[in-house]
Formats: structure tokens, C-alpha cells, sequence
């Protein structure tokens, strides 16, 4: 029988799609890994690499190191609506090599490759390498399994859609019941990539095929902890031989690495302010507000927003970063009436440390996005949410978020967006005397104890990431 050795320096090389939502988790991992020995190499974008030097928020130190590849884009490209799709694209066509000269560079020598999602291609790097390969999917599991299904509903006739008609006669709400692991859901909840009609459309082909390839890594590591999504995580178990589920890895990190190096890596300068401004309000009294770091609002859904922010009469703290909204545009967009009307109760941001003010006594609510770090974020610091989903698998997320036979700790926007709502929304979730919000913060307060039960030691999550330091600590030579 083949030996199976022990590695005398276990070195692992992740390399994250460069956006905040693949960088943070995959940074996470990093830190986790590396607080257990193991020797972690980073690698950005150069593009992203230089960013960040620009701010010195990359801190090498022993054994964790920063490395970056050039993306292959063009400075036009980055500002281009479709900008992720072209960097998509881009890395795809020129990152194998540099990755591949890279790694053969690096001492000692690597012994693992971990990705984020959306960049298969470099599973052959670790093929060239010829040592593992493990991805870590920045999605819920639910959102994994969907992603999974988008083959069977394309063949299945469910998407692409007829024609334009069917975003919005009711097609949409369609049950599908016949998924393994999952309760029976809306069409228009699997996923952003079924409301095409487009029978060629390169996001639903991106998604179904780097989904699929994960099966090609030795393997599967989910941000989601098991009695979040047992079923799904059931389901899933039948066709990926190890998943490793060590989520929320906000808490896994808190809790191992902390006090130690910030996992801050954000693209955008965090604005010091909130905490001040957060201390001075009251328990559970502050709505916090943002949309991730990759959404665009059309101005309409901008107004939206803020004259239902205008109308709670609550405190809130909204980031509006650089980009948010359409045109590459950011705070200069808000209506200046809504600013003056607004002014005593409000702050303002283009970017925060996020898992501090979710954490932070005096925030109540998240209008959210349903991105997953933001949600698993929401769960650890046992804040309920009102959701606006708008890409991929947030519209999946916030069908678990609102669900009340799921984790019922949030309500959902209607996709037409009425500033009438989201202020009643808010309401219900923050307001005192209401009965659904009582509800969803006590569910809220029981998914954080549940989140830290699993990433302490003992706990489901916990247990996992042990699993995952010992089988990248064998050496298959
Ligand atoms: C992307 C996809 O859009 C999302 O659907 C998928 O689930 C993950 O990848 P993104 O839209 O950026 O992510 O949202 P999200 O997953 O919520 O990640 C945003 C990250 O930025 C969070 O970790 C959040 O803490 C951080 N953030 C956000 C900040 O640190 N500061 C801010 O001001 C806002």
C-alpha cells in the first residue's frame, strides 16, 4: 500500500476571484490555516495587490505571505458595465501560467491549491503541480445545490425563459419541488441565472460549469455550518465525498485567531467613524444598510431606498460605496432632499469594517443584499434582516433568511421595489409591540448561538476545520 507521509511543511497557495465577496472568505481560511502551521501564500491581482499596497493593508509576516498575477485586463475593461464578466474571462485566458511560475518559485514548496469559486481554471494549476486542489464556495449550500441544478432545469425546459414576458406574468413563481435536500421553492428563487431568454447565456453556462468542477478538486469547502442546512447538506454529502462545512468563518476566526492580524483586506478604506457614531445610539435602535461590494442600484431603486430609509424615522448607517450606483457613481447620486431630511439620523459611509457593526449593541436590522458573507455575517451577530436579493444566489439565501419553516429571521422585498415597503418592512422587523419581529430576533438569537456552538471546540464546524488542517497536513508523495 502507498505510504501516506506526513508533509514537513504544509504550504498552501489560495488564490480568490478578485472581488470582496471571494477575497474575505478565502482570507479567512487563509488566517485559520495559518494559525495552525500551516504556510499560507496569498495571491491577489496585481491590480488588487497594488490597491491594497496603496493602503498597506497587506501585512506579510512569518509564514503568510502575499504574492500576486497579473489579471490580463485592460484599464478600459475595469470600468465597463460588464466589467466581472470580462475579468472573468480574463484571468480564464492568462492566469494559468503566472500561477503555475509562481507556485514553482515559492519555498518550500507548495503542497496544496485552494480556490474560491468562479476560478476552476486553476484547478489545473494544481494538476500541473500535481498536488491537491480544494475549493471554497463562497455561497450558502443552498445556493451551491442550486447552482448545481441549473443543467436540469435548462434540460428540464424550465430557463432560458420563453421571451421577456415571463421576468414578470407569474413564471417565476413556479414551484420547484423535485430538488433533493431542498423544501419546494419559486423558480425565480434558485437563482439570477434563470431569468434569461437568452439560450446562450454565458452567466448560466459560467455558473452551471464551475459548479460542476468542483467535483474535479479533492475537496469542498462550504462558509455554512450543518444544522444551518442539514438537508441540503445531506444532499449534497451523496455526491461530494468531503465537504468541509467550517462557517460562519467570521466566528471560526474570531474565535481562533483573535486577538491576532485583522482580517481585513478590504478593497475599500473602512470608514473609522461608525463606531463612535454607533456608541451614541441606543440598544437595537440603528438599521444598518448595504448591498455587498459588487451591486448596482438603477437610480430609481436608489430613491427607493432612501425615501423608505426617510420614511422609519429610525437612525441608520447606509454604505454607499464608490460604484454602487449605475454610472460608477456613488454618495454624489443620493437626493440631496433625502440627505437634509435625513440629516440628524443618519451616517453615511462608503465602506466599514461590517463585522464589527453588525456586532456592535446599538444595530437592530440589516437591509441586506442576502450576499452570504453579509447573511452568515447577520446569523453570527443574531441581527434579522430585511432582504432586497438582486444577483445569483441571493434571492436563495433570503428564501432561507424569510423562510419561517427555515431560519425565519427576516422579511423579503417584492422584486418592484416601493419605498412604501421597505419602510413597513423595517417596521415590522425593528418596530416595538410587533409580534413578527419579536419573533424573528428571538430566531435571530437562537441561529448566533447556534453558529457559536458549532465553531467551538466540539461544535459541527469546529470539528470540520480539524478534519480539514489533518488532511492538508498528509502528504501524498
Ligand atoms: C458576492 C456575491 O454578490 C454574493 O451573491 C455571494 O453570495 C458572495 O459573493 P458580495 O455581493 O460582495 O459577494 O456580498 P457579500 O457576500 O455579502 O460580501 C460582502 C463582504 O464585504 C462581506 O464580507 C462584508 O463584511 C464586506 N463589507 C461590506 C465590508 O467589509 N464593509 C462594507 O462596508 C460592506
Amino acid at each position: 500500500m502507498e505510504e501516506i507521509k506526513r508533509a514537513a511543511a504544509p504550504h498552501a497557495m489560495l488564490f480568490p476571484f478578485p472581488c470582496s465577496g471571494h477575497i474575505n472568505p478565502t482570507l479567512k481560511l487563509g488566517e485559520l490555516l495559518h494559525s495552525r502551521g500551516v504556510r499560507v501564500t496569498f495571491v491577489n491581482t496585481e491590480h488588487n495587490h497594488e490597491r491594497l499596497l496603496r493602503r498597506s493593508a497587506l501585512r506579510g509576516r512569518e509564514g503568510f505571505r502575499f504574492e500576486s498575477v497579473p489579471d490580463g485586463l485592460e484599464n478600459a475593461d475595469r470600468r465597463a458595465p460588464d466589467k466581472t464578466v470580462r475579468l472573468y474571462l480574463s484571468l480564464r485566458r492568462s492566469c494559468r501560467a503566472p500561477l503555475v511560475a509562481l507556485a514553482r518559485r515559492l519555498v518550500p514548496r507548495v503542497t496544496c491549491v485552494v480556490l474560491s469559486g468562479l476560478v476552476s481554471f486553476a484547478l489545473g494549476v494544481a494538476e500541473e503541480l500535481a498536488v491537491p486542489s480544494f475549493v471554497l464556495w463562497g455561497t450558502s449550500a443552498c445556493g451551491f445545490l442550486c447552482t448545481l441544478r441549473l443543467r436540469q432545469l435548462r434540460q428540464r425546459g424550465y430557463t432560458p425563459l420563453k421571451d421577456e414576458s415571463y421576468l414578470t406574468n407569474g413564471y417565476l413563481d413556479t414551484p420547484i419541488d423535485w430538488i433533493t435536500g431542498m423544501p419546494p421553492v419559486r423558480l425565480g428563487d434558485i437563482s439570477s441565472f434563470v431569468r434569461t431568454v437568452d439560450p446562450t447565456s454565458f452567466a448560466l453556462r459560467v455558473e452551471e460549469e464551475e459548479a460542476n468542477s468542483c467535483a474535479k478538486a479533492q475537496g469542498l469547502i462550504l462558509n455554512t455550518f450543518d444544522e444551518l442546512e442539514p438537508d441540503v447538506l445531506d444532499a449534497l454529502r451523496d455526491e461530494f465525498p468531503r465537504v468541509y462545512t467550517i462557517g460562519p468563518l467570521a466566528a471560526a476566526m474570531h474565535l481562533r485567531v483573535n486577538p491576532g492580524p485583522s482580517a481585513g483586506l478590504s478593497l475599500w478604506e473602512e470608514d473609522a467613524s461608525c463606531m463612535a457614531w454607533l456608541d451614541a445610539r441606543q440598544a437595537g435602535s440603528v438599521l444598518y444598510v448595504s448591498f455587498g461590494s459588487l451591486a448596482v442600484l438603477s437610480l430609481s431603486q436608489l430613491a427607493e431606498f432612501a425615501w423608505g430609509l426617510a420614511g422609519t424615522q429610525r437612525p441608520f448607517l447606509w454604505v454607499v460605496r464608490p460604484g454602487l450606483v449605475a454610472g460608477d457613481r456613488g454618495m454624489e447620486a443620493l437626493p440631496s432632499d433625502f440627505l437634509e431630511e435625513t440629516e440628524n439620523r443618519r451616517l453615511i459611509v462608503e465602506w466599514c469594517a461590517q463585522e464589527q457593526v453588525l456586532r456592535h449593541p446599538a444595530v437592530g436590522g440589516f437591509l441586506t443584499h442576502s450576499g452570504w458573507n453579509s447573511t452568515t455575517e447577520s446569523i453570527w451577530a443574531g441581527v434579522p434582516m430585511v432582504c432586497a436579493p438582486g444577483f445569483a444566489d441571493q434571492y436563495i439565501n433570503s428564501r432561507y433568511v424569510c423562510g419561517e419553516e427555515e431560519w425565519g429571521i427576516g422579511l423579503r422585498l417584492d422584486e418592484q421595489l416601493r419605498r412604501e415597503q421597505v419602510a413597513a418592512h423595517v417596521e415590522e422587523l425593528m418596530g416595538e409591540g410587533s409580534k413578527k419581529g419579536e419573533e424573528m430576533k428571538r430566531n435571530a438569537a437562537k441561529w448566533k448561538a447556534r453558529a457559536e456552538a458549532a465553531t467551538a471546540p466540539g461544535g459541527s464546524a469546529h470539528e470540520n476545520l480539524e478534519r480539514l488542517f489533518e488532511v492538508l497536513r498528509l502528504d501524498e508523495e
